[in-house]
């Protein structure tokens, strides 16, 4: 099955030239791999014109967030429609950053009910701040989390959704801290499980389930293949063309 990888840019770089510049050194690869789907997540800044640069359909863009309301007195808000019209095809919602900025579950489900309604894919990061294996806390948090940004969510819209578990605790360091793939495997199966609760057997099964959190070149074969998650969403690691781009050979050749 095709790969979903999602480089999340944050915000990096700092000018639409250096932009233009990663974009097109990773175009070189992305363009052509036949099973890996590349999603940039740039700046919104950039996204328009990044998207003149490609014409194919290996590559898409996504923003890092969106808000809920069409259009109006939103300072500093942007909406679905101006999205789509620059060439946006996902969005992430719910990214630990933009949470720990005053996102929460409550505003994540609305910001999903509108970009789904409008033909939006959604990224919904989930994931927790800290672990503790003893009690399972992290479980139910999680659970939370995704039955509170997924409520009302219809069944003809679930080919829209996309989670994308992201533990606080291993994002910005490296392989070494990131999550191990065993790790990872018992998650993804938590989520799909809870995916089922919520979804239903037969949807809940089509959602690809992605990992985020310190992937690097090391760790980016074991997290897919023993971790068993459908594609990654990696940040730091995407910023360098050289390296996002073996990461996405490594993927090609799963
Ligand atoms: P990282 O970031 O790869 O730098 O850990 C991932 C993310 O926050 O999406």
């Amino acid at each position: 099955m095709e790969k979903l990888i999602i480089a999340n840019w944050k915000m990096n770089p700092e000018s639409i030239a250096v932009a233009k510049k990663l974009f097109t050194e990773v175009k070189k690869t992305a363009g052509k791999l036949s099973n890996v789907k590349t999603v940039i997540a740039p700046p919104f800044l950039y996204i328009y014109e990044l998207s003149k640069l490609y014409t194919g359909n290996k590559i898409e863009f996504a923003s890092q967030d969106v808000f809920w309301e069409k259009k109006g007195s939103f300072t500093g808000e942007i909406g679905v429609s101006m999205l789509k019209n620059s060439g946006v095809k996902y969005v992430i919602v719910g990214h630990s950053e933009r949470r720990a900025l005053g996102d929460n579950d409550e505003n994540i489900n609305k910001k999903i009910l509108a970009s789904i309604q409008s033909g939006l894919a959604v990224i919904l990061c989930v994931g927790e701040k800290n672990r503790d294996n003893k009690d399972g806390v992290h479980l139910s948090f999680l659970a939370k989390q995704l039955e509170g940004a997924l409520k009302d969510v219809p069944q003809n819209k679930i080919s829209k959704i996309i989670i994308a578990y992201e533990p606080i605790w291993a994002i910005g360091k490296n392989e070494k801290d990131a999550m191990k793939s065993y790790e990872l495997h018992e998650m993804v199966i938590f989520i799909r499980k809870t995916m089922v609760n919520i979804f239903g057997k037969n949807s809940a099964l089509k959602i690809p389930i992605l990992y985020g959190g310190s992937v690097e070149i090391e760790n980016t074969e074991t997290l897919l293949t023993e971790g068993m998650a459908d594609g990654l969403l990696v940040g730091h690691a995407s910023l360098s063309a050289r390296e996002f781009s073996d990461m996405l050979k490594i993927v090609q050749n799963i």
